[in-house]
């Protein structure tokens, strides 16, 4: 087997919310895979700061950007950055995402724009942002960051499923515009992940989630972002329009 496929020397990858959690990993893994890495935050700077140092350390160039996802110029200038300061752009991972879970019957308006912009209006402006340079390089790997939720529901989440689940679609149907362009367009659905994210939820239902899961296991964020880096490889040069599920089983 040809290893070499799986590295990602000479590219250059944009993580958004790759200053924690999840996002982190994977730009991490993008990096020590072989790729230059920016990545985009909301709000900590200092954390990404870390990211960027830990990435410089490993010899790969790195730049974090203070960047709202949900501001589609802003997605404009952040992809401008990565043209220009970076040796063009061959990965997207749109990761950057909130929850603000509550039952429908209590659910604000506000909680309801709020999630539904930041995880899926997010998607559609870096991907267009970088939809161009990619066809005119006739070359790229798009990767969304979804959520079994998206696929199976979850009382208490009918604005976060929601997004996850326009993910799925929204993925898809780019993953055909674009695949005759050698465009591949992918979306890694994780279960239930220790982060900052899921740290907010309460012992018990934790416990019970755990138990739930095949596995029988929370996953790490290493664990997704494994997954990100073989889908942003040559390895998977024949995959698009592909949900992977990273769950430990939960969605089988
Ligand atoms: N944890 C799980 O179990 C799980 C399961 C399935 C899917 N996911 C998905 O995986 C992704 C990462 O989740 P996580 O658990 O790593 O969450 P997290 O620990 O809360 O980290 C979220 C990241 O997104 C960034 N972010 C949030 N809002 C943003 C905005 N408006 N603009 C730019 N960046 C923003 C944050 O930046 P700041 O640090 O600046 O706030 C942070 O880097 C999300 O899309 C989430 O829905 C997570």
């Amino acid at each position: 087997m040809n290893l070499e496929k799986f590295a990602l020397n000479g590219k250059t990858a944009l993580v958004t919310g790759g200053s924690r959690g999840i996002g982190k990993a994977i730009a991490l893994q993008l990096a020590e895979a072989g790729a230059d890495v920016l990545i985009t935050y909301a709000r900590s700077a200092e954390a990404a700061e870390e990211v960027v140092r830990q990435i410089e350390a490993t010899g790969r160039k790195a730049k974090a950007v203070q960047a709202d996802a949900v501001d589609f110029n802003e997605a404009e200038k952040v992809v401008a950055v990565a043209q220009s300061e970076f040796n063009g752009l061959d990965i997207l991972v749109n990761n950057a995402g909130i929850t603000r879970d509550t039952l429908i019957m209590r659910m604000t308006e506000e909680q309801w724009d709020d999630v539904i912009r930041t995880n899926l209006k997010s998607v559609f402006n870096y991907s267009k942002a970088v939809i161009r340079p990619m066809m005119k390089a006739r070359s790229g790997s798009i990767i969304n960051i979804s959520s079994v939720v998206g696929i199976a529901g979850n009382a208490g989440q009918t604005n976060y499923s929601a997004s996850k689940a326009g993910i799925i679609g929204f993925s898809k149907s780019l993953a055909r515009e674009v695949a005759s362009r050698n465009i591949r367009v992918n979306v890694i659905a994780p279960g239930y992940i220790s982060t900052e994210m899921t740290g907010k939820l309460d012992e018990n239902i934790l416990k019970s989630i755990e138990a739930q899961i095949p596995l029988k296991r929370a996953g790490e964020p290493d664990e997704v972002a494994q997954a990100v880096v073989f889908m942003a490889s040559d390895a998977a040069s024949y995959l698009t329009g592909v949900i992977l599920n990273v769950d430990g089983g939960m969605a089988m």
